[in-house]
């Protein structure tokens, strides 16, 4: 924990448009930039407490639209009937698990994030081990052509990591948004138009 963040526009922001966290406007940069939601899609939102992320995908994507959040954290605000929330750590959970919600999903969200500990190659690690669950759990949910956005620290790793995505995504870029804290090494992989030879999603 960085301790205790002085209430900036952001966060004053977040709270005039009915947002829980600040962090929503990481997401709405993001969407707007690459254009990720389109009404009546499914996305997953793997690490989602608070939840502003899960307030901002199911008003991108409609009550046709499905949005499923996992995290550890128990959710304590109220969510909109086509949004589900599962208490379940992201390396315990199975795509199986999953199922009865959606077997398949068009965007896989993650804005997993490890309790840091200050000492810069441990959390660079945690974060890249998060990273790559939810890009594992991407390659079993996510249909041909989905996307996959990911937060991870810029580390060890890393490039390989782009790399790797470029093999599986037809489109990669990293994007760090005005949102994110001058001082925070987080960037996200924005990882679009999923490669059918990649996808492990059989069902139609
Ligand atoms: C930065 S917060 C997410 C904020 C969220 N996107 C929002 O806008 O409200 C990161 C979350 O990752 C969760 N997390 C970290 N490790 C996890 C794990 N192994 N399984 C599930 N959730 C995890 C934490 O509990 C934390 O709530």
């Amino acid at each position: 924990m960085t301790g205790w963040q002085p209430q900036d526009h952001y966060f004053r922001r977040a709270k005039k448009e009915g947002f829980i966290a600040r962090s929503v406007f990481k997401l709405e940069e993001v969407d707007r930039r690459v254009r990720l939601f389109k009404p009546g899609q499914r996305v997953l939102d793997l690490g989602c407490h608070p939840g502003s992320w899960l307030q901002y995908c199911a008003r991108a994507v409609g009550k046709r639209g499905l949005v499923v959040g996992v995290d550890t954290r128990k959710i304590s605000i109220e969510l909109p009937p086509h949004v589900h929330f599962i208490q379940a750590d992201v390396f315990e959970i199975l795509p199986a698990d999953l199922y009865q919600i959606s077997e398949e999903f068009d965007v896989v969200l993650s804005d997993l994030a490890p309790s840091t500990t200050g000492v810069r190659s441990v959390d660079s690690s945690r974060s890249f081990t998060l990273f790559q669950r939810a890009l594992s759990l991407a390659d079993d949910l996510l249909v041909p052509g989905g996307h996959f956005l990911g937060k991870i620290f810029q580390g060890s790793g890393f490039d390989e990591m782009v790399k790797e995505l470029k093999g599986r995504f037809g489109k990669v870029r990293g994007i760090k948004p005005r949102a994110t804290r001058s001082q925070s090494k987080e960037i996200y992989l924005v990882a679009m138009d999923k490669k059918k030879e990649n996808s492990r999603v059989t069902k139609n």
